[in-house]
């Protein structure tokens, strides 16, 4: 729910959920304060066995209304990502409802209502569609690639129509993120970046 400041006319976004889920969203948030391109937790409140959180609202739409060309909001997301992984911090659940883009092209990443730190998992979360085989098939398998791999077909899905000015380089190195088997994609969202930047 988007709640507006009567007199300053500023936003941010008042999200309620149960206790712990909102404890894990709450202490990932922390774990990302002052990465460019994730929301800051301004503040939270604890109810009973529910949790309200209050974040930085981020202006724009979900990528996969967006109209911004692909190369620099692609790698401005490999950017945030790679900063998000250094932190020990896999978001889980990447798809374009959770990619906003405001109009001069800034990229934010939201919801880390799923993230957790880098333990194995045994639960099943992500959205079907953009999720790695290892994510639905074998969750503690889950790490950075799995990321990765949501992260570009997101952006493979959301482009889809404009694909077709790609580099035959460019889509090689999209298809690599998107290897079935995760020892044959990218380690790292900034090896992606680099592969990627190779064939510009
Ligand atoms: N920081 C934010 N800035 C702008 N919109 C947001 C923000 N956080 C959430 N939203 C909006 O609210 C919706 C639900 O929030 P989300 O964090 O995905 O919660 P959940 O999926 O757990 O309900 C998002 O899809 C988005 O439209
Ligand atoms: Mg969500």
């Amino acid at each position: 729910m988007i709640e507006v400041n009567a007199m300053t006319g500023a936003k941010r976004v008042k999200k309620t959920l149960p206790l712990h889920r909102g404890l894990e969203e709450v202490k990932n948030l922390k774990a990302l304060n002052g990465i460019r391109g994730i929301p800051s937790l301004m503040d939270y409140q604890v109810g009973d066995g529910i949790m309200h959180l209050f974040l930085q609202y981020a202006e724009g739409v979900s990528l996969d209304r967006c109209q911004q060309p692909f190369d620099d909001l692609f790698k401005e997301g490999l950017r945030i990502l790679s900063a998000v992984h250094d932190r020990h911090i896999l978001h889980r659940d990447i798809c374009p409802r959770h990619l906003i883009v405001d109009e001069t092209g800034s990229l934010t990443f939201i919801d880390f209502g799923s993230a957790t730190c880098q333990e194995a998992q045994d639960s099943i979360v992500g959205t079907i569609a953009y999720a790695a085989p290892e994510a639905l098939f074998e969750p503690a398998k889950y790490n950075e690639t799995s990321d990765i791999f949501a992260y570009v077909k997101t952006f493979y899905r959301c482009y889809e129509n404009r694909l077709k000015s790609f580099k035959p380089d460019q889509l090689n190195v999209l298809s690599k993120a998107l290897a079935l088997n995760q020892a044959d994609r990218y380690e790292t969202a900034e090896d992606l970046n680099s592969a990627f930047n190779r064939c510009l």
